[in-house]
């Protein structure tokens, strides 16, 4: 009895160290710096253990990452040429075989375990490091405050109407970044605001929403290609927002007020109620002061005590109802939840708009 027990003990005691000889092996693997290369120039070095879309901003390059790192946006597709770890499933699912073949990756998804070789697009490093402060906080409609940032510094953020910044912020384990449409003028560029919706348990809008002026942030950007070009400033422009899918299509249509409006433009805008409503007299000053703008809210659900006598129904049964005249020479900027933007696509479509001049960013990457 006793030879077994002691045959027992000294079982568990080298299972525990093999255990422990296994764990040290794995977090002398992961501990550790590594060397990092993007287009052939040397990085400094970076933490082994994180994932690579982390550890690139860390080397100030900054990726679009919309869905803040999640795997389910593919916007911050890299060619890994050495040192990448295994493909995932997601990449399987975003990522084309060919491209896979063409050592395409998700800086998201790869993980640092080695020194390791990148190419990114010269068109991504355009994106830098912000510090913004934030200058005023106002509530516009319920859930959604509109905040007012300057960029500090002698710093300056040139972007396009339509763009949007990537904000992060610092938990205890781990930094994580969301994406924010700007909804400022493009001329301005020594600030920008951001209209927010605070989501319910939501980890950044919520933070967003309780910011008290004064309060840095640092936010990474550009990014996006929702934007409105020379190009589309000749053409008659449709823009379609859902809620807070507003906030980009403000920035394009102040950029297109700053030009006198040189094309009709019209802004159909869906909320559930007036309460999520936003800009609503703004906006039809605009329209009553400028014959070529055009201002079309519509309500699914308006509160009897709102007294709301305009549009009923989604927005996209507005969008149905209203005649264009050269619809098939127009563009359309269309942001909202997902749903939406399908039913509306599916709508301009019918009207005639060729798919490649509706422009859609989604929100929702779940
Ligand atoms: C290109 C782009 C531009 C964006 N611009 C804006 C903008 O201008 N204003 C704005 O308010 N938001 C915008 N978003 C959404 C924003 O990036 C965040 O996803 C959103 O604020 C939620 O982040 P969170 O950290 O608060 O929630 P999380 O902590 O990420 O999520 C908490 C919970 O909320 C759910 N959830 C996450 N996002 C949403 C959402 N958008 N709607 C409903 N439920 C959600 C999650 O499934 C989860 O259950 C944009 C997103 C993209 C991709
Ligand atoms: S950030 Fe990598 S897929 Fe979205």
């Amino acid at each position: 009895m006793q030879a077994l027990l002691v045959i027992i003990l000294i079982n568990a005691f080298i299972f525990i160290l093999c255990a422990l000889v296994a764990l040290s092996g794995q977090f002398l693997r992961q501990s550790g710096e590594a060397d990092l290369t993007v287009n052939k120039a040397s990085m400094r070095p970076v933490r082994r253990g994180q994932s690579l879309l982390p550890a690139l901003a860390e080397a100030d390059v900054f990726l679009p990452a919309a869905c803040g790192g999640k795997g389910t946006c593919g916007r911050c597709e890299v060619k890994v040429i050495a040192g990448g770890s295994a493909v995932t499933p997601m990449e399987t699912i975003l990522l084309s075989p060919q491209h896979l073949q063409a050592l395409s990756r998700l800086a998201c998804q790869v993980k640092i375990r080695q020194n390791i070789e990148i190419e990114v697009a010269e068109s991504l490093l355009v994106a830098k490091l912000l510090r913004a402060r934030l200058e005023t906080s106002q509530n516009v409609a319920e859930d959604i405050k509109t905040l007012q940032f300057s960029v500090q510094g002698n710093a300056e953020l040139a972007f396009k109407p339509g763009q949007y910044l990537q904000v992060f912020y610092q938990m205890p384990w781990e930094r994580v970044l969301r994406a924010y449409s700007i909804s400022s003028p493009a001329s301005v560029k020594n600030g920008f605001s951001l209209d927010v919706q605070r989501v319910s348990g939501g980890v950044v809008s919520s933070y967003l929403h309780q910011l008290q002026t004064g309060a840095e942030l640092e936010v990474s950007g550009p990014f996006g290609e929702m934007f409105l070009s020379d190009e589309h400033v000749q053409r008659p422009i449709i823009l379609v927002a859902g809620g807070v899918g507003l906030a980009p299509l403000r920035s394009i249509l102040e950029q297109l007020r700053e030009l006198g409006f040189p094309q009709p433009v019209w802004l159909f805008h869906g909320a559930r109620s007036r309460r999520n409503l936003y800009c609503e007299e703004y906006f039809r000053d605009l329209a009553g002061n400028n014959g070529s703008f055009s201002y079309l809210p519509a309500l699914s659900n308006p509160l009897l005590e709102e007294g709301w006598v305009g549009s009923r129904g989604m927005i996209h049964e507005l969008l149905e109802q209203q005649h264009f005249t050269d619809a098939a020479a127009a563009v359309a900027f269309v942001c909202g939840p997902t749903p939406m933007m399908q039913a509306v696509t599916k709508v301009l479509v019918a009207k005639g708009l060729a798919s490649d001049r509706i422009l859609t960013d989604p929100f929702d990457f779940s």
